[in-house]
């Protein structure tokens, strides 16, 4: 009986210091974003002049999911962590109808109207929320887009959030990662507190979800000194 105390106590030992490694992990790039200025350029850091390139492999890969019978609705669209709205200005508003944005950081949320223009009318929610906290309505959106933000999720929450994902799928809705992957094992970038995974591990955490993957793409054209990027679409 003593020995199960022990291991409860240990267990729950256990338990406290990873919650306080999470907490640190999320706090130390809640305080990075707090100074990214609300730009193009503050959404991508070290990758600006890969804008172009992004947003034509984004278009060409979501085209392949929506639009057509058995395919998704061009109807209503959600941009995870989509800062000022890079992806939503370049990738969603031109396809979908209306569009919703969730993101931490409320000073990204407030620059969004101007940066979006016109578009900015089809925008319907500004959701200000972490992806941790964040729960999207049941059945609600065709695509649900996660571009360079899962790397700041831990395991878990990213898992989790992906299950929440797959509930809030319309028929036919996918979901679609685009994020870094790494060419071998898991590095944590110190600065603004992301995890780099490779494609393995990401394939294990998705597995998880009940979600499915449907398509898979590394971008070809993203030059060799880059981190590679990688597409996922899952069901
Ligand atoms: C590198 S930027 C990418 C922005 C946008 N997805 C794009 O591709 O232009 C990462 C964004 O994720 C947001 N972010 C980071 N961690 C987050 C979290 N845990 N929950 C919600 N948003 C988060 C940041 O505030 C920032 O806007």
């Amino acid at each position: 009986k003593r020995d199960n105390k022990e291991t409860e106590r240990e267990r729950m030992r256990k338990e406290k210091q990873q919650g306080t490694k999470n907490e640190n992990f999320y706090a130390k790039a809640k305080r990075f974003y707090e100074e990214v200025p609300a730009t193009e350029e503050g959404m991508m850091g070290d990758f600006v002049e890969l804008n172009s390139l992004d947003v034509e492999a984004s278009r060409a890969f979501l085209k392949k999911f929506v639009g057509g019978p058995g395919k998704a609705d061009t109807e209503f669209a959600l941009d995870c962590g989509c800062g000022i709205g890079r992806v939503s200005r370049q990738v969603l508003l031109p396809v979908f109808s209306s569009v919703d944005m969730v993101d931490m950081i409320d000073n990204f949320l407030f620059a969004a109207p101007s940066y979006l223009g016109m578009g900015a009318s089809q925008v319907k929610n500004y959701h200000c929320s972490t992806l941790q906290e964040f729960t999207p309505a049941t059945g609600m959106y065709d695509v649900i887009w996660i571009q360079w933000v899962t790397g700041h999720l831990t395991d878990r929450d990213l898992m989790e959030f992906l299950a929440k994902c797959k509930n809030s799928l319309k028929d036919n809705g996918v979901v679609i990662i685009k994020d870094n992957v790494a060419r071998k094992g898991c590095i944590l970038d110190q600065m603004d507190s992301s995890m780099i995974r490779e494609i393995e591990i990401l394939r294990k955490i998705i597995a998880k979800t009940g979600l499915e993957i449907v398509c898979v793409e590394k971008q070809l054209d993203i030059p060799e000194q880059f981190i590679p990027l990688w597409m996922i679409a899952l069901k």
